[in-house]
């Protein structure tokens, strides 16, 4: 059977943001790695919940039944998201990094002072800070954990000569939101493991681009975060069922004890919980245009691969442009291998700073800085306010604007 083309002028239409301009400049959004545009099928989903049952939740109101139910079926829709069979792993919250920090302050109760914790240098802060404040509340030891410079990822050799009896916990990325950059979450957890440490994963930045399967991974938590995978500002934590069930919980006494909800603190933003479901439909809708079936696991699945492809192909055009442009030097792997499309640059005569501010005027939305990932910019010797210019691609995006993207950054730089 031949493949089915990637539909990309359907998708586009299913995405009122593409369309807007800004006094009929038209929009390149390779600003994707701080934030993903959203379907209409989110949009319709928040705009449904404010004109039919908005309210809290928990009582017999219709529109109470109807939150509980909604809020139910989006955990569920979650998990199978996610990997997992058990809708009791999924913690919905603000954000990452405040979904970490709760955690941290539960996980600190089974370490000791003395205990050993390792961190990746190829975080974002959203994974370091939490840690080193929990380590500093404790007095744990912090153990820092390099990535390869040449083949952009943590080594499992690197980990083996950190990893010690003493060894609680390790904090790892599976995708850097500076180099791109893909860890083996699966090998480095299970070398965690035999070590006897937990494994708590930061995946915000490689769900937009691939489907995470925390059971096949082993690990214990992973974080990401749904406006980064075309969704709403929120957080979401897998937790295996007998950790959360057992850590020493943050919540007030009148609370749900029960999992998942025994860590939702306070009342959630229970529109934004719609509009989750309304991007975890729109991965079922796009499925079905490229002629998938099964069960919605499988769907995510055939989305994700679409997805994948065409951004592959828009990864390697945009990366052999990059490469080609004189003085531009990438902050990251210069080839497909073990990335997805987060890609980052510098320039030996022009500041990231100004080229950001240019191609931005030009309608080319990008982002610089050190992104919040301060270790990966440290361990680059990036200038720490300077930092990089970085272009994030999604499924969305086509060659046409690549290569419009590719002419504008050339010239900017010529
Ligand atoms: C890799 C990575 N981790 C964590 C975060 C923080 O996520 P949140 O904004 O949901 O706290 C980001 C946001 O840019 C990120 O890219």
């Amino acid at each position: 059977m031949d493949p089915v083309a990637f539909p990309i002028d359907q998708v586009r239409a299913a995405f009122p943001a593409l369309a807007t301009s800004d006094d009929g400049q038209r929009r390149i959004y390779f600003d994707n790695a701080a934030g993903t545009q959203v379907p209409q099928h989110t949009i319709d989903r928040i705009t449904d919940f404010f004109h039919r049952y908005n309210s809290n939740t928990g009582v017999f109101n219709s529109t109470s039944v109807a939150v509980d139910a909604m809020v139910a079926e989006t955990i569920r829709a979650a998990a199978d998201y996610l990997g997992t069979d058990d809708p009791g792993e999924v913690i919905i919250g603000a954000n990452m990094t405040t979904l970490t920090y709760q955690l941290s302050r539960s996980l600190a109760h089974r370490f000791s002072p003395g205990d050993e914790i390792i961190i990746s240098r190829m975080e974002h802060e959203g994974n370091v800070t939490p840690w080193l404040q929990m380590a500093e509340d404790n007095d744990l030891t912090v153990r820092w954990l390099d990535f390869d410079r040449t083949t952009w990822r943590v080594e499992p050799a690197a980990l083996e000569a950190l990893l010690n009896d003493r060894t609680r916990l390790l904090a790892l990325n599976y995708a850097s939101n500076l180099t791109g950059g893909v860890n083996n979450v699966k090998a480095l957890t299970a070398l965690a493991h035999k070590a006897g440490a937990l494994v708590y994963v930061d995946a915000v930045q490689f769900a937009s681009h691939r489907l995470i399967d925390v059971v096949d991974l082993g690990v214990d938590f992973l974080a990401c975060s749904p406006y980064k995978f075309f969704g709403p500002h929120l957080g979401v934590v897998f937790g295996r069922r007998e950790l959360l069930e057992s850590l020493h919980v943050y919540k007030l006494r009148c609370a749900s004890d029960d999992l998942p909800y025994r860590f939702s603190t306070g009342t959630p933003a229970f529109e934004l919980i719609a509009g989750l479901m309304g991007t975890l439909e729109y991965f079922q809708w796009l499925a079905g245009l490229v002629g998938a079936d099964g069960n919605r696991r499988a769907l995510f699945s055939a989305a994700y691969s679409a997805m994948g492809e065409h951004e592959d192909k828009l990864s390697a055009q945009l990366l052999e442009g990059l490469n080609a442009i004189p003085g531009l030097q990438m902050q990251g792997a210069t080839t497909l291998e073990h990335r997805v499309a987060t890609f980052s640059f510098t320039h030996d005569r022009c500041q990231p700073s100004a080229i950001a501010r240019q191609l931005s005027a030009a309608g080319l939305f990008c982002h610089w800085g050190d992104n919040y990932a301060m270790e990966v910019a440290r361990a680059l010797d990036l200038d720490p306010v300077e930092g990089v210019v970085r272009l994030g691609l999604a499924h969305y995006n086509t060659r046409d604007e690549v290569a419009e993207g590719l002419d504008l950054i050339a010239s900017t730089l010529a």
